[in-house]
């Protein structure tokens, strides 16, 4: 006998050994699209440091979710910029508000041929930049923020948003969530809950998409990046409160969350990769350092192998037009 006569080797000589043995594909269906659409615009407007994304006009959106309903993309993720913000964010749930508007527009366009989810949170809408109501303190009010977001919730899923997604980390949220909406006969409506949601610089192209100025901190409710079992405390209680899929976030920094919450919940999980894991890849290859495209499918690869049925990625629509179906 030959040695060595294990060969793994083997099952890697030809692409189509490769593609029969693969363990984890990705399709168009497990992807999700996050959209931007800004009030009172007249041409779609770049966001500087998320190259290839913009913040859409009410016009521009509805093409973006046409084109990615032809890519066969499983989900749109809205997030509204309004015009004018306050301090206690009331255009989140204003019946005329940039979200509520885009959701109906959205949802008209697509059908059922996609599903249209509402990101739940008011720092889009607050001056301050934070996700709720303040206290005196400056801290924010987590039980003033849950009516909020109670009202949030009924008003996308009135102006038509198939699946809500809270985002804000308040206690109790998913529950009060759920409560508000079956009051209001959305009873079909699920709940889509960031759940493991992390303090994370990553974030940080994302505010500017929103034009958030933050000042403060998020890490009396977003997660130390320290914490693993926290996560599945987290996870747990949102499925109690009704959660029909959890979410973690970022993704590919935190595929150890995402792994034990596939294999401690039996509802879908997903995971956001999020605007800072877009803007270092596209910086890295926009330099010549990294290759582009490679980088991208391995990275959304990554987060399916760790145990994600869903990806909610800035590239999905781009990635889901190469994806065989
Ligand atoms: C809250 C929200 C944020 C993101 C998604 N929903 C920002 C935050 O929590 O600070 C971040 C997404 C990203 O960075 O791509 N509205």
């Amino acid at each position: 006998m030959s040695y060595p006569a294990e060969r793994p080797r083997r099952l890697r000589r030809t692409a189509a050994l490769r593609g029969l043995v693969a363990e984890t594909r990705l399709h168009p269906a497990d992807l999700i699209q996050p959209l931007f659409v800004r009030e009172g615009l007249d041409e779609p407007r770049p966001i500087a440091c998320m190259p290839g994304q913009v913040q859409h006009t009410r016009e521009s959106v509805r093409k973006a979710a046409a084109a990615a309903v032809r890519a066969g993309v499983g989900g749109l993720l809205l997030f509204g910029i309004p015009e004018t913000k306050d301090s206690d964010g009331r255009g989140a749930w204003d019946g005329q508000g940039i979200t509520q508007l885009a959701l109906a527009d959205v949802a008209a366009e697509v059908g059922d041929a996609t599903v249209v989810i509402g990101d739940i949170n008011l720092d889009e809408y607050t001056e301050h930049g934070h996700v709720g109501v303040l206290d005196e303190r400056g801290d924010v009010d987590n039980d003033a923020t849950l009516a909020a977001y109670a009202r949030v919730a009924v008003a996308q899923a009135r102006a038509g948003a198939h699946m809500v997604a809270p985002s804000g980390m308040m206690d109790g949220q998913v529950g009060a969530i759920r409560r508000a909406l079956d009051a209001a006969g959305h009873h079909n409506v699920p709940i889509m809950a960031y759940a493991a949601k992390y303090d994370s610089a990553f974030y940080g192209p994302f505010r500017d998409a929103v034009e958030s100025r933050l000042t403060g901190t998020r890490s009396t409710h977003q997660q130390d990046p320290a914490n693993l079992r926290e996560s599945l405390r987290e996870v747990l209680l949102d499925v109690d409160e009704g959660a029909d899929m959890v979410m973690v976030k970022p993704a590919g920094l935190y595929l150890d969350v995402v792994r034990r919450v596939a294999d401690a919940v039996h509802v879908p999980v997903a995971a956001y990769q999020v605007s800072g894991e877009y803007a270092a890849i596209e910086a890295a290859a926009a330099n010549g350092w990294l290759t582009r495209d490679r980088a991208i499918l391995e990275s959304l690869t990554a987060i399916r192998r760790a145990g994600a049925g869903s990806v909610i990625t800035y590239w999905a629509t781009e990635i889901a037009e190469r994806l065989p179906r």
